[in-house]
């Protein structure tokens, strides 16, 4: 599935799933720049939850929080992304999911139409023992997922001819802010990776009127920088400490988005670009999915035999934000403030979100940590 601008989910869905994935795998990832969607890992397991039974589709609901009925899962989704269908704007939002399943079994039929419709996302056969052929098969179809931006996915590495079912998640996020940096000022920096360790990087900078606000419950800087023609921002997290990232992590997923007051601030920014790409079955085990990864699951609504395990989860995302954006920031001069002047300094760890206002929905989320990395 691909689309320009995808709003799914909204209020009806609660967000304890994708905050405690995040938490898992961002614990598990600080030392490496992170990208990640949450919510295309919540929307894959959905779909394979719709094709399980016995106590593997127990397992799932308790971990996704479902309903038990099936049914109900469906439609919500079918009415969501239904509503997102023609709305073109000029953040490209991408996500693309697919569930590959050895062609040793045949898919139910049934099965392709529920979710085709729902999610609108399939399920498709591959023969795994060819590897070459597979592996070029499924970065293909990732790379016309995603404008072209994401391509290998997975490595002959990756795949084996042992494998039975593998999930398939690419994201690419590229937009243009709504008040542009100009690039004559940005400038070479230290970042600090720790308090002894400093590597250059390109920092961005401007002056502007922005939501900003401080937090000693999260012990960091937080700012709201909205996108072009968009409901979307990316929020920094930016820690009191060189070394705070650890300590935030486990709290932004219940973080609430408040709408602080616009103040004027000093932003410097890294000019940044992530490509992060994984097996995150690990994450989804850990969160209590055994029965699904492990030798038994019960894949009866997908596949014809009823013992068939997941082996993988790949998600790869791609996220790259520069200087451009849509208008000169502005920064007015006859309104009282607080704190007259913020100096907002993204020069060590920070954490970031990418969040639908209107929604209330997190799409991407992660970390930088190391311009080297
Ligand atoms: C599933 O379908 C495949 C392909 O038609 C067949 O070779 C295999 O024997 C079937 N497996 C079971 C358990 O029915
Ligand atoms: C947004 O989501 C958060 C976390 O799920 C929730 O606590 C909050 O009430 C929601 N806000 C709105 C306006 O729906």
């Amino acid at each position: 599935m691909k689309y320009l601008f995808l709003m799914l989910l909204g209020t009806s869905v609660t967000a304890q799933f994708t905050s405690n994935f995040y938490k898992i795998l961002a614990t598990d990832t600080l030392d490496k720049n992170l990208a990640t969607s949450p919510i295309s890992i919540e929307i894959l397991m959905r779909m394979v939850y719709m094709g399980a039974g016995g106590s593997t589709a127990q397992e799932l609901r308790k971990v996704l929080k479902l309903p038990a009925d099936k049914k109900e899962v469906a439609e919500k989704y079918k009415k969501l992304l239904t509503n997102l269908e023609g709305r073109k704007r000029l953040a490209i939002l991408d996500l693309a999911n697919r569930i590959y399943v050895s062609d040793e079994y045949q898919l139910n039929s049934e099965y392709n139409k529920l979710v085709k419709d729902s999610f609108k996302a399939e399920a498709k056969t591959i023969n795994f023992k060819s590897l070459g052929n597979a592996v070029s098969i499924v970065n293909k179809w990732v790379n016309d997922q995603t404008s072209g931006r994401i391509r290998d996915i997975v490595s002959p590495k990756d795949l084996g001819a042992d494998l039975k079912v593998a999930l398939l998640s690419g994201i690419n996020f590229k937009a243009q802010w709504q008040y542009k940096f100009d690039p004559k000022k940005t400038f070479i920096a230290d970042f600090h990776v720790t308090a002894k360790k400093r590597v250059p990087v390109e920092m961005m900078t401007l002056i502007g009127y922005f939501e900003v606000k401080l937090s000693f419950r999260l012990d960091a800087h937080m700012i709201e920088l909205p996108f072009r023609d968009s409901s979307l921002s990316m929020f920094i997290f930016l820690p009191f400490k060189v070394d705070g990232l650890k300590k935030l992590v486990p709290k932004i997923g219940t973080y609430f988005y408040s709408r602080p007051e616009k103040e004027k601030v000093v932003l410097k920014l890294p000019k940044f670009k992530i490509e992060y790409s994984a097996d995150l079955s690990r994450v989804l085990e850990k969160m209590g999915m055994r029965d699904t990864f492990g030798g038994s699951a019960d894949l009866s609504g997908l596949l014809n035999s009823s013992k068939v395990p997941i082996n993988k989860v790949f998600q790869k995302a791609f996220i790259e934000l520069d200087e451009e954006g849509a208008e000169e920031p502005t920064v007015p001069v006859d309104r009282p403030c607080r704190q007259c002047e913020w100096d907002f300094n993204a020069e060590h760890p920070f954490a970031y979100v990418i969040r639908d206002r209107e929604q209330n929905t997190t799409y991407l989320q992660g970390h930088f940590v190391n311009p080297e990395k």
